[in-house]
Parts: structure tokens; C-alpha cells; sequence
């Protein structure tokens, strides 16, 4: 049995760690699955080329394609990456509407010819709204099985808390992000852990954690785009790599990650029919549960209303897109 792996955009780097076994294990052949465009097909060509010569034991079977529908055919992960990218100045709205016809199309492709049991990663942006996008568009594949990508976000603030607290990472726990992978995201310091003790107890600075820290990692992608002049790239692979690592093997026990998932049903009294990272749990089946036990104090609370806003006035702007009727943009 081979994991199909459907992968759409140039990123190239993001392939390199999946081919290599870092994510499904020593023991599970893959099969990978590339999708370019007409105007990428030779450099595409050049990363299968890469790909063949790394000689990477458990990958038997490179193929790359312009037809979305014979790349999907029968793909049980599909990592939705191809998208416009930020650059410099550009906000993230600005690209709603270009990127979403992209996940409608992929949204309408998976539908039609991917494994029922697909789990979808998006990590184009605004990738929140692509997600609920690409789900709308799929009706005959599970809305729970749709992810976007907040797990670099969270790598974000356990490494922040970690510095902070002079401990090394490993030692930060329950970290989640909520909302959108945007500025209004946030970083809960409130339910994580350091050493298994509350961060608030560790870290005895309000104002820090509620301005700095928070800041620092709602702004850190914009920040590494002025900086490098392009959006983040090995980071990006790696929380990927995290990301799906997360769903394929047991969430250790009293932790849980952080994973853009449907919000219907959830138990934080967060609007439903948007996708929103929320604190997720799995027995490493490729599905996941969201964790009950959280608090949610007024700071909390007030900034989860900010992200929430921010998601519906998204889905707004692409109504046209979701089937929704005409779209709204504030
Ligand atoms: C990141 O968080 O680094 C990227 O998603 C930034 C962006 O908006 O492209």
C-alpha cells in the first residue's frame, strides 16, 4: 500500500522532507504526485529529475502533470500549496479572490476523483478561507477531512515562549493558535504549558505576553517577508511536515496541536461554517478530535470575536466562489 501524495505548486523544498520518510514512517512507501502548470512544466521536470537522483528509499513513484484531474485520481493526502504569494505590502485580502478561484477549481477536482478519505492541507493563503473554499466545493468529501495550515504559527509561539522562559522548546506544551493564519490570529498563552506548568505562572509578565508575545507571532510571517522578500519557505516545510506528522501518530498524552479545521459542531461557541485553528487531537488514524477542556477567559474571548470577524468577512468576500450567492467584500 502506497500513500498517494497529490502536491500542487512549485515550493519544491516542502517535497523534499515527505519523500524522505520524515512523516509517514520508515515502512511507508509513497507515491508522489506533482502538479504544475503549463508555464512551470520544465522547472517541474527538473524537480522529479532532483527527486529521482535523491534515491530516496521509500519513494516509488514520481509523476508530474498539468491535468489536476489525473494528478488527483485516487489521492489519500493532498498538500494544496500552489497559490499567488505575499509579497511585500501586499495584504493578504487583496488575494481572496485570485487564490480562491484556484481552490474552487482544486475544491471541484478532488470531488470528482480523489480517495472519499482525502485529507486536504492548504497552505496558500488567506489559506483559511481557500480551505473552506476547496471544502465547499467538494461535497462528497467530509468537511472535517479540510485543514489549513496553522501549525507554523504555532511553531511560532513555542519558540517565542521558549526563549522567553530560557527553556529549549520541547519543554512547551498545549500551545494553541485559534482563528485566522493572519494578523488576527491567536496565540493562547493562557491554556499553554511550560514544563507542564502554566505559562502565565512561568512567565509572570502580563503585558508581555499580551502585547509582545501575542504581536510577535500574529506578524512574524509579514516581518520575515520585508525582511527576506519572499514568504517563509523552510519553516513552511517543516510545519508541514508537522502538520500531517500530527494526524498520522498519537497526540501524546494531556498535549494537542493546532490545525485550521470546520467549525461545525465545535465546542467553543465559535461561529460555524468557517475553518478556524482550534486545539486538535488524534489517535494518528488521519483524523482528529478538537480538545474540550480549554479556558477561555474575557481577553480570550475578546480575541477569538477579532478572528472570527475577520473569517466571516473573508467567506463574504467569496460567496461567489462557495456557492453562497453574490459576493460582499467590507
Ligand atoms: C507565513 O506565515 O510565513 C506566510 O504564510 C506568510 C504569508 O502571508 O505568505
Amino acid at each position: 500500500m502506497k500513500v498517494k501524495l497529490w502536491f500542487s505548486g512549485m515550493k519544491f523544498e516542502h517535497i523534499f522532507p515527505l519523500a524522505s520518510g520524515e512523516v509517514f514512517g520508515p515502512n511507508q512507501p509513497i507515491a508522489l504526485k506533482l502538479l504544475g502548470s503549463e508555464r512551470s512544466f520544465q522547472a517541474l521536470e527538473g524537480v522529479a529529475m532532483e527527486l529521482e537522483d535523491s534515491l530516496f528509499p521509500l519513494l516509488r513513484e514520481v509523476s508530474i502533470s498539468i491535468d489536476p484531474y489525473e494528478v488527483f485520481q485516487d489521492a489519500e493526502w493532498a498538500l494544496l500549496i500552489g497559490a499567488k504569494p505575499r509579497g511585500p505590502g501586499i495584504e493578504r485580502a487583496a488575494l481572496l479572490d485570485i487564490n480562491g478561484q484556484i481552490f474552487a477549481e482544486q475544491g471541484k477536482t478532488l470531488n470528482a476523483v480523489a480517495s472519499r478519505n482525502v485529507k486536504v492541507i492548504v497552505v496558500g493563503n488567506p489559506c483559511n478561507t481557500n480551505a473552506l473554499i476547496c471544502l465547499k466545493n467538494a461535497p462528497n468529501i467530509p468537511a472535517k477531512n479540510f485543514h489549513a495550515l496553522t501549525r507554523l504559527d504555532e511553531n511560532r509561539a513555542k519558540c517565542q515562549l521558549a526563549l522567553k522562559a530560557g527553556v529549549f522548546y520541547d519543554k512547551v506544551s498545549n500551545v494553541t493558535i485559534w482563528g485566522n493564519h493572519s494578523t488576527t490570529q491567536v496565540p493562547d498563552f493562557l491554556n499553554a504549558r511550560i514544563n507542564g506548568i502554566p505559562v502565565k505562572e512561568v512567565i509572570k509578565d502580563n503585558k508581555y505576553l499580551q502585547e509582545e508575545f501575542t504581536e510577535k507571532v500574529q506578524k512574524r510571517g509579514g516581518v520575515l517577508i520585508k525582511k527576506w522578500g519572499r514568504s517563509s519557505a523552510a519553516s513552511t516545510a517543516v510545519s508541514i511536515v508537522d502538520a500531517i506528522r500530527s494526524l498520522v501518530t498519537p497526540t501524546p498524552e494531556g498535549d494537542w496541536f493546532s490545525s485550521g479545521v470546520y467549525t461545525n459542531g465545535n465546542p467553543y461557541g465559535i461561529a460555524e461554517d468557517i475553518v478556524f485553528s482550534m486545539p486538535c487531537r488524534s489517535n494518528g488514524d488521519g483524523d482528529y478530535e478538537l480538545v474540550k477542556d480549554v479556558i477561555i477567559d474575557d481577553f480570550l474571548r475578546g480575541r477569538l470575536k477579532k478572528t472570527e470577524a475577520e473569517l466571516l468577512a473573508e467567506k463574504r468576500c467569496v460567496a461567489h466562489l462557495t456557492g453562497e450567492g453574490n459576493a460582499f467584500c467590507d
